[in-house]
């Protein structure tokens, strides 16, 4: 173990050390704060720790390691400085780690970037609800030994059907990581938009970037906006997945470049939200020119190992065609150092080893996914789609997978989404808001929360340890923090019910 203590311990030294005040009559217990999601494993402790926190500024260590969680939490919780020691612990792996309290002191360990961030996420949650933000501060003494379910946990934000800008992207990865997701997917093009430059193509931009659904100019991200978003979210430990979806779903390239369509003719804007009716021309070597330059501009932007080629709903490509294309894709993407990921059709394809199959609406297509030996993602669109309506009721919203209330987002197990899957086939799971009816940051907040709490907890905490009833408790005291900090969640019904009414689930007021 490799001590590096950190300048978050300094406040023995400078501490006024008046004595502590009286604990207040219930501190309580490690177990009992509304931890979202909830830690793999919670060990408490007898007694309560006094922690006196002042305003003071800190040096993050040039480490990155430890660096990057001490600016995390710095930006979390700027002038409260703790008596906080981060240790490398090199059997901690991949996301894992752990926090001591006791004797005055938080001790951290794990032995990488990411374990440490997500440790910074937890504490600021526990310091949260231990009101620590008011100053000094009690908080129970006992250990926190937590790691990932899954290795992916993702959000997927359609910039194309509307377009948001980088402002309003960043405040979407600020509310995701702080519950632990580490992969936002950009749903970069579609029939209605294209909305990141490429420079050898410029029209994709130029032309196709200028519609939205519903007629309202759309928008694009220059390479430098998006290089700001990928840097924004590795910062707080969100590796961005870029999304070119093809062969279907491209009038909006199709209309800024002709040479890409069967019968050489630019296509109109779109702005309606119908599916399939779009094609790339499949036997065109131009056509793959493009692809491959497409890939290799955003892939040189893209810091993470992804890049997901679409592929659903290519209604308007002869299957055979679909096949060679998407088959070729995956390759293209390989050599330019990329790991492909596909919507679940892509299963009906000669998949390449290292492609990734995200499950949306196909079970069958997940399980030949596994037999050829490929990792799958897990979103199902009767429980992980933002975009669906909490119910009839829902002012904006879509429902034709299903209407998915918040327990209905909470309730399922990524391992029974196909008969024959189990967790060792499965990379993690990601919650996709499509934007037909999604037009501004009010819009992402109402669909997203306090949905996203269910899907992070899905894909993180084991699922014997998950259990509907003690999480909506978790949740609710997460929303009145949301609405707090201006994040306006939906008035889910299942949060408002009280432990003191009935706890059968049949019982609650539907949404
Ligand atoms: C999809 O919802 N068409 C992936």
């Amino acid at each position: 173990m490799r001590h590096l203590p950190i300048l978050l311990a300094l406040s023995g030294i400078l501490c006024t050390c008046a004595p502590a005040p009286e604990p207040p009559a219930e501190v309580p217990s490690l177990s009992e704060l509304p931890l979202v999601p909830l830690p793999a494993e919670i060990e408490d402790g007898n007694e309560s720790s006094y922690y006196e926190t002042y305003q003071g500024s800190v040096m993050p260590s040039p480490d990155p390691t430890i660096g990057d969680a001490q600016r995390y939490l710095l930006g979390q919780l700027p002038d409260l400085v703790l008596p906080l020691q981060f240790d490398i612990t090199d059997d901690l792996v991949g996301g894992a780690y752990t926090i001591h309290f006791g004797d005055g002191e938080i001790e951290v360990n794990s032995g990488t970037r990411e374990g440490m961030l997500n440790a910074a996420k937890t504490l600021v949650q526990v310091l949260h609800f231990s009101g620590a933000d008011a100053g000094a501060v009690y908080i129970s003494e006992g250990t926190i030994r937590d790691e990932p379910r899954y290795p992916y946990r993702g959000f997927m934000l359609d910039v194309a059907r509307h377009f948001f800008s980088v402002e309003e992207v960043k405040s979407v990865i600020d509310r995701i990581a702080a519950y632990k997701i580490n992969h936002l997917h950009l749903h970069l093009s579609d029939d209605q938009g294209w909305r990141i430059e490429i420079k050898s193509w410029p029209k994709l931009t130029e032309i196709g970037g200028q519609s939205e659904v519903g007629g309202t100019s759309g928008g694009f991200y220059t390479q430098e906006d998006y290089r700001e978003i990928v840097d924004y979210a590795g910062t707080r430990g969100i590796t961005i997945v870029p999304e070119i979806d093809m062969p279907g779903h491209t009038n909006a390239a199709l209309s800024a470049y002709p040479i890409l369509n069967a019968d050489g003719k630019a296509t109109e804007p779109y702005t309606g939200t119908r599916v399939g009716f779009s094609t790339l021309d499949t036997d065109q070597d131009s056509v793959y020119t493009f692809v491959d330059d497409v890939v290799r501009e955003i892939g040189a932007l893209s810091p993470g190992p992804y890049f997901h080629l679409g592929g659903d709903e290519s209604a308007a490509t002869d299957h055979e065609d679909y096949v060679k294309f998407v088959n070729e894709v995956q390759q293209i993407i390989q050599r330019n150092g990329k790991r492909p990921i596909g919507w679940d059709e892509v299963a009906t394809t000669q998949l390449a080893d290292s492609t990734v199959v995200q499950l949306w609406a196909h079970p069958d297509y997940a399980l030949d996914a596994k037999r050829a030996g490929n990792a799958v993602l897990m979103s199902p669109a009767t429980r992980a789609y933002l975009d669906m309506q909490y119910d009839s009721t829902s002012r904006i919203g879509l429902h034709w997978a299903a209407y998915i209330p918040l327990d209905s987002a909470y309730n399922w197990d990524p391992a029974a989404q196909a008969e024959g899957i189990t967790d060792d086939d499965i990379l993690g799971i990601e919650a996709p808001l499509w934007s037909e009816t999604v037009t501004n940051l009010e819009d992402i907040d109402y669909l997203t929360f306090p949905r996203l709490l269910a899907l992070a907890e899905v894909g993180w905490t084991p699922q014997a340890r998950r259990d509907w009833e003690q999480f909506r408790r978790r949740a609710a005291a997460h929303q009145e923090w949301l609405r707090a900090q201006g994040i306006g969640s939906y008035d889910s019904p299942r949060l408002r019910v009280t432990p003191s009414d009935t706890t059968a689930s049949d019982a609650f007021p539907t949404e």
